[in-house]
This record gives structure tokens, sequence and C-alpha cells, in this order.
């Protein structure tokens, strides 16, 4: 990059003078772009880089509010979630001449992630024209994060749609290549729930999947069940004990309920009372001491919660926070397990066993038991992973992940939509998108 015109802002000394020595003619401002942006009354041309990917958690203190307060003027409203790299494009975007243009590195999470919208609504409205390039292998093999590349031009323009390239893999070329896609920011909204991510697929893909979100009947699992995550209880070794705990210490059954406490302890369909047996007699800790407050403690109890181990647990940041310590609050028994980061497939378990589970599992309880008909029909089929693909997001390594709010979002369509629904197809759309996440042919056979 070394237009004698260009300017670069950079704030890692060492990283200015690499930029210094690589573009002799250009100017390099040293320090904080976002301090740089506001007070600079220079225009340009083109704008161009790889902003830095710092998440909501690391990017924090006057960096994050100076550019946060920044979009916020320019119209860009970010919730504090928002990594850095949004940001840093809306700043970017602003300070170039109507009719100028910009290409960025992206995260791959511009197709998934929640601010990834206001960012996308914040371009289309500032540009005439806006084009996302999806890379499927990775643009740099040493990082463990997926990038895209995202070009705008036409500064001070607007559009109705999003322009979308799908490539394999990147090669180098002088001008954004060819658009495979127009998306319309209409069906982006309101179909695609402001994502580009199912725009990988092919378009008979998305049409099954529109269709059957769209047909009569079809339901969102959060408009039947909660969703939530099971308990924190801040000391998990304190609170699960085994049968020999329990004998040993006194504690009556009353006080203690079967817990699942990972996915790979659940059998695949339906976790029974024989399974929580059987746990019981491996000498599992499956039992959480389930104790509230003002209750009268047995004098098992008592000793448990006077022991060394008790002292220790006591420390714990969530146990110092609640009152009395010893009571795990948000203990449920759900109707389904579901396992929320997954390689092949998301694991829905039916809880025969009145078990409950802490937070590495989520909860599913029905609010009417037809969402719980509909849903045991569907968790089989290639068109439940589908959905679970569509509305969960890669996490990298190969994995699925669920929140909560995504997994509310799971379609579940009426038996006869389900039965119409060309399985293969629906298959060969999970295989694509497991496929973008990197979930490979090996891992497959693996755990097959
Ligand atoms: C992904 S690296 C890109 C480095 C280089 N421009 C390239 O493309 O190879 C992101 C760079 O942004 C810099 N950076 C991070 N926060 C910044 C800020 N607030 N202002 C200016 N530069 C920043 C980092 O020091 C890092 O060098």
């Amino acid at each position: 990059m070394g237009h004698v015109k260009s300017v670069g802002v950079e704030q890692d000394p060492a990283s200015a003078a690499v930029a210094k020595a690589r573009a002799p003619g250009a100017l390099i401002h040293e320090g904080d772009f976002f301090q740089w942006a506001v007070h600079t009354e220079a225009r340009y041309d083109c704008a161009a880089g790889n902003p830095p990917f710092i998440r909501y958690q690391i990017f924090k203190g006057e960096v994050r509010k100076r550019a946060l307060e920044l979009c916020n003027q320019l119209g860009a409203n970010f919730s504090g979630l928002a990594s850095s790299w949004a940001p840093f494009l809306v700043a970017a975007g602003s300070l170039l001449k109507s009719g100028g243009r910009m290409a960025f590195v992206v995260p791959a999470e511009i197709g998934h992630a929640p601010y990834a919208a206001p960012l996308l609504e914040w371009l289309t409205g500032r540009f005439a024209r806006v084009q996302i390039v999806a890379v499927r292998e990775k643009l740099f093999p040493t990082l463990s994060e997926d990038c895209w590349l995202l070009y705008a031009e036409g500064q001070g323009g607007q559009t109705d749609h999003i322009e979308m390239t799908v490539l394999d893999r990147f090669k180098a070329c002088n001008a954004p290549p060819r658009p495979d896609l127009r998306i319309s920011m209409a069906d982006w909204r309101g179909i695609w729930n402001r994502r580009l991510r199912p725009f990988l697929m092919a378009g008979r893909h998305r049409e099954l999947y529109r269709a059957s979100i769209e047909a009569e009947g079809t339901r969102r699992l959060s408009e039947t069940a909660s969703v939530g995550i099971g308990y924190v209880s801040g000391a998990n070794s304190f609170f699960h004990l085994r049968r020999s705990d329990v004998a040993a210490w006194g504690i009556p059954r009353a006080l203690l309920q079967p817990a699942i406490r990972n996915g790979r302890a659940l059998p695949a369909s339906v976790l029974t009372k024989a399974d929580v047996t059987r746990l019981e007699q491996e000498d599992a800790p499956i039992f959480l001491l389930r104790l509230t407050r003002g209750m009268k403690l047995p004098a098992g109890v008592r000793r448990y919660l006077d022991s060394a181990a008790a002292q220790e647990a006591k420390t714990a940041y969530k146990c110092r926070m609640r009152d009395p310590w010893y009571a795990v609050p948000d203990v449920k028994t759900p109707d389904y397990f579901l396992t929320y980061m997954s390689g092949r497939q998301i694991g829905l378990v039916r809880n025969e066993a009145k078990a409950t589970c802490p937070n590495t599992l989520h909860c599913v309880s029905f609010r009417d038991a037809s969402g719980a008909t509909d849903l045991h029909a569907a968790r089989r089929t290639p068109f439940f992973q589908l959905s679970c693909e569509i509305e969960g997001h890669p996490l990298g390594g190969g994995m699925l992940k669920l929140e909560p709010r995504e997994a509310g979002r799971i379609a579940l369509p009426s038996a006869g939509t389900l039965s119409r629904l060309d399985a293969e197809l629906a298959g060969e759309a999970v295989t694509e998108l497991q496929r973008w996440r990197h979930y490979t042919a090996d891992q497959r056979r693996l755990r097959a």
C-alpha cells in the first residue's frame, strides 16, 4: 500500500514502523484510529484495511468509548457486544469523499453476529453498492478466525440489497469478484434474521428452508417452549455428590436431585430412570444438593456445610454473591436437554428421569403438549439439523453453537409439512453448512 498520498493509522509503534518502511511515501500516524478519526478534517477517495478483531470483553476503556460514541453520532448504534472491527468500518466509511469506496478484511462473523446487523444497515444506507465476499478456506491459515472481505462503493448513495460472492478460496484480483447473489435487505431482515450465512447454501436449500418456515402450522420452538441455561452452582464439585458421599454424610434423598453435568453423560435419545440408577451405581457425582433459603437443615447437611470442601466452596464468586451461599438458584427440571456446542449434530434428549442440569446444557420446557409432539417428530430429521445449523452459529474448530435465543428460533413444522419435505435436500444443506464451519469429512467419519 504505497500510494504517495496515502495516510495510515496504527497504534502499535512496531507495526507503525513496519508500515512506514513498506510505504515510504505514505503518512503514518501513530496512535488511536478513533481519536484521529474524530479530529481529522481530511476526506479520502478510498479506505482499505485489516481492522483488529477485538472481542467486546477485551475491547474496553477509552478507545471503546470513543469508538462507540463516534458511531452513535454517525448513526450506527452498536450494542455493548460489538467487536472492535465494526466501529472501525463505520469510522473509516465516514471519512470518505462523496463517491468514495472502501475494502476491508472482516471476520466471517459478519454473516451471523447480531452486531453485524447495524453495520450492514449503516453501510447500505450510505453506499450505493455493498458487497461481501465469503471465503470458505482460511484467508489467514495461521489464524483461528475465518475471514471474509467487504467492499463498498459510491459513498453518499444507498442500496436496498447486498451483493455477495461465495468463494471456496481466495484468489488475488485487482477488482472485486463478480457477485453471485443479490440479497434484498427486506429478505435479509424478514426471513433470514439479518444474517448472511444462509446465503452460503445453494438457492434450492434456502428455498426448502424458507418454504418450511412459511408453511402453515410451522412454529418456532420459543412459541411453544422456553429455552434457557441450566443452573450455575458456583462450585460444581461441592454441590454434586456421589452415592458414597450421600451415605457418608447422611444426606436425606429428598434434598438431592439427579443432575446431568454435561452432554457426554447423556444417552442419545432419552434419559431414563434406569440411566440414572446406572450412574448412581457407578458412583458418579450425579446428585445435586438442593437447599433453599430458610429451610431447616438436617444434621448430615449441617456437617457437610461445615466440611473443608464447604469452606472452599463458600469462597467461590457465585457462592459469595448469594444468600445463603449454599442455595443454588434456578434449578429446573426440563422436558428436554439440549446440547448447545456440537460437532456433527445438536443433541436433544428427553428427560424421562426428571433430572436437572447445570449451564453446560440448555433446558427446554414446553408450555403445551403439542409442541413436545412436534419436537419429538422433528428432532431426528435432517430438517431439524438444518434448522439448528441456520439458527445457530459456527464457533471455530468445527463446532456449532446454539445460544438460547438461537435455539428458540428452531423451526418445528407440522407433521404434514415435515412428511412432504425433501430430506435428501435438507441433508445436503446441512453438509454444506458444516463444510463452512470446517466440520470436515474426517470428523464426520470419526464421530459416525
Ligand atoms: C489485524 S492487524 C492488521 C495489521 C496490518 N495493518 C496488516 O494488515 O497486516 C490490526 C492492527 O490494528 C492495530 N490497532 C488496534 N487497535 C487500534 C486502534 N485503536 N487504533 C489504531 N490501530 C489499532 C493493531 O496494532 C494491529 O496492528
